[in-house]
């Protein structure tokens, strides 16, 4: 049975582990500030991760590559205020792991140091495991991300599905595999057939987290932005927006500008008053002026 949100008190690295040999689905979702990591963390979600999807959902570029290992400080600090029970991960943005191992640890250092990260995630399988085992051998623990990797998109041509031949299979396979012997302790898998996402949760020791996987995955995780139907840009067909949040605010926005317009906003019980001695200083004042005008 899956525990309250109330019966444990930390998601710590090896309770995600743990999850896995008990059958017991890992929820997770993104988080870019405090208000939002509050709530998530409050509704008993296990892993907030602080995504480069920032860069689309928040800053409104049209992909995640142009968000720097400063973007996601400023976000995950935000978020670290906020999230008291959830694993707390951030995301290595493009760029700040590719050009040298020693630029990966020191960008996850910062992370940890300073944004209070308890995990990094990056994305690769194969050519990241010596990353991965690097990470994990100066105790910083690493969630792999493969499939449809978004900060590969030039690469991969577009937001493609992968694995769907047999060879981008096996290599996915591999890939997997290559992530677990390095030391990540859980995989995100993102847009692949559902039948590969399950062999792949089958093989492994580590969690898998399905993001378009379908349902075999011992996790989920979802950016927050779709699952409350606040992201203004394409929504993949595995995006199940459990709310409107798009409508609601339109509409709020719409009433108050109305309101304002019509004079019924604010009203008198809006508004702050003149203590007595105040307003009879100024009445007082008026009343010269007053019989001014009517003599
Ligand atoms: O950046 C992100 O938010 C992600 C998740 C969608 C897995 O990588």
């Amino acid at each position: 049975m899956d525990p309250t949100p109330e019966a444990v008190s930390k998601i710590t690295v090896p309770l995600i582990l743990e999850r896995k040999l008990r059958g017991e689905k890992i929820t997770c979702l993104t988080a870019y500030d405090f208000p939002t990591a509050r709530l998530v963390d409050e509704s008993g979600i296990d892993v907030i991760l602080v995504g480069d999807t920032l860069g689309e959902v928040i800053l409104g570029y049209d992909s995640t590559l142009p968000v720097t290992v400063e973007d996601v400080l400023h976000h995950l600090r935000a978020v670290r205020r906020g999230a008291r029970r959830a694993l707390l991960i951030a995301d290595l943005p493009f760029g700040s792991y590719h050009v040298s191992e020693d630029q990966a640890v020191a960008a996850a250092i910062r992370y940890v140091k300073e944004g209070g990260a308890e995990a990094v995630k990056l994305e690769g399988g194969r050519k990241r495991a010596a990353l991965i085992r690097r990470l994990a051998e100066e105790s910083i623990p690493v969630m792999a991300h493969i499939g449809l990797t978004p900060q590969s998109i030039h690469a991969l041509g577009g937001h493609r599905v992968q694995g769907k031949t047999p060879d981008s299979a096996r290599d996915l396979l591999r890939d997997a595999q290559a992530v677990e012997d390095a030391g990540a302790f859980s995989v995100v898998l993102e847009g692949i057939p559902r039948e590969l996402a399950a062999l792949i949760t089958q093989r492994l020791r580590i969690p898998t987290i399905g993001i378009g996987a379908g349902p075999e995955c011992d996790g989920q995780i979802l950016v927050f932005h779709d699952l409350v139907g606040m992201s203004l840009g394409r929504r993949p067909k595995f995006v199940r927006a459990y709310a409107n949040l798009a409508e609601v605010i339109q509409s709020a926005v719409k009433n108050y500008r109305a309101d304002v317009r019509d004079g019924h906003f604010p009203e008198d019980a809006e508004s702050y008053h003149w203590p007595s001695v105040t307003r009879e200083h100024f009445e007082k004042d008026r009343e010269p002026q007053a019989l001014r005008a009517k003599g």
